[in-house]
């Protein structure tokens, strides 16, 4: 017996705001057995409930991150259902991030001297405050009452910029975890290489859209092998920085906050200097080439 794929991913209960309450009402349902086993009366006990939240969000961001591309990489009806339902996919992480929001607002006003002497940093707080006034911005917009208010550039620019802002966060914590701490768990491999995938799905998905620009546009659209060489090269050079941050973050951050004022950025410029997207910067240099048209 076979399955019709695409009534199944028609069928009303997931798509839209149904598939959103299936979600969601579930995540909340775990949150709240979660609690009961924390000693929520301590400040240790509210953090950890800050990191399981926080667990729950970290997917659906990725996932959102990588819709778009894996349309186009791989146009299908399962990234056709994705696509379909990208926003409610958003509410999720918004509703996770929600339960993340409260704890965190637990901790900063009933455990002040337990958050600010053991997990204060200002930096983080910049970081961490300004992904929430992204998720906050990004979700009012996402209805008409808010929509109205900005121009379809604008609302493409806050919301692309939300996105990667909020993917980006994640994305260095477990890039740190592994590259900076003896101890990683698995879940930290996990997080860390699907938030590496789902944005070097991004950059295949523009190489190729540029390669059919070419295509279009230009009577020879073909790479001269030395640029496919040269490339190809790069983005092997960049899977192997991604893969061994432990072997070089301590060398390479020092040497980039050498200058001052570079020491001075790391204070308060979220994710300066940038370690944990190095090896992004350098597939996304190497795809340029590969897909570089002749003409
Ligand atoms: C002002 C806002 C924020 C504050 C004060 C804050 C605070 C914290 C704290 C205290 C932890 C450590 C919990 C623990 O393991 O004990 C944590 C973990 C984490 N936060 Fe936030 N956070 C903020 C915003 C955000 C945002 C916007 C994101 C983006 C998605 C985010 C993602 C994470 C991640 C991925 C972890 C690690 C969870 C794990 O252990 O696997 N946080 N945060």
């Amino acid at each position: 017996m076979s399955i019709d794929l695409q009534a199944v991913l028609k069928n009303k209960v997931i798509n839209g705001w149904n598939l959103f309450w299936l979600v969601s009402i579930p995540m909340s349902i775990v949150m709240v057995i979660a609690m009961l086993g924390v000693d929520l009366s301590t400040g240790p006990g509210v953090s950890t409930m800050i990191g399981f939240s926080v667990r729950w969000a970290v997917p659906f961001i990725f996932l959102v991150v990588a819709t778009s591309s894996l349309q186009i990489l791989f146009p299908g009806q399962l990234p056709m259902w994705l696509l379909r339902n990208r926003k409610y996919i958003g509410f999720c992480f918004a509703v996770a991030m929600a339960w993340q929001g409260a704890f965190i607002f637990m901790m900063s006003n009933f455990f002040r001297d337990y958050y600010y002497e053991d997990i204060y940093l200002l930096r983080d707080e910049l970081e961490g405050s300004v992904g929430y006034i992204f998720l906050a911005a990004m979700m009012v917009t996402s209805f008409h009452f808010g929509r109205k208010h900005l121009s379809p550039k604008q609302w493409k620019l806050l919301h692309k910029s939300g996105i990667y802002f909020l993917w980006a966060y994640p994305f260095s914590v477990y890039w740190w975890n592994l590259s900076y701490y003896d101890n990683p768990q698995p879940i930290d491999y996990v997080f860390y290489w699907s938030g590496f995938l789902a944005f070097a799905l991004r950059i295949a998905a523009w190489g190729k859209k540029r390669q059919q620009a070419a295509r279009r546009n230009t009577q020879d659209s073909s790479t001269p092998l030395a640029f496919k060489g040269l490339g190809g090269a790069i983005i092997v050079f960049g899977l192997l920085v991604a893969a061994t941050g432990l072997q070089w973050q301590e060398p390479v951050t020092a040497f980039l906050t050498a200058p001052k004022w570079s020491a001075n950025l790391v204070l308060w410029l979220p994710y300066w200097p940038f370690e944990p997207y190095l090896s992004i910067f350098i597939i996304g240099l190497g795809t340029l080439l590969v897909t570089k048209a002749r003409a």
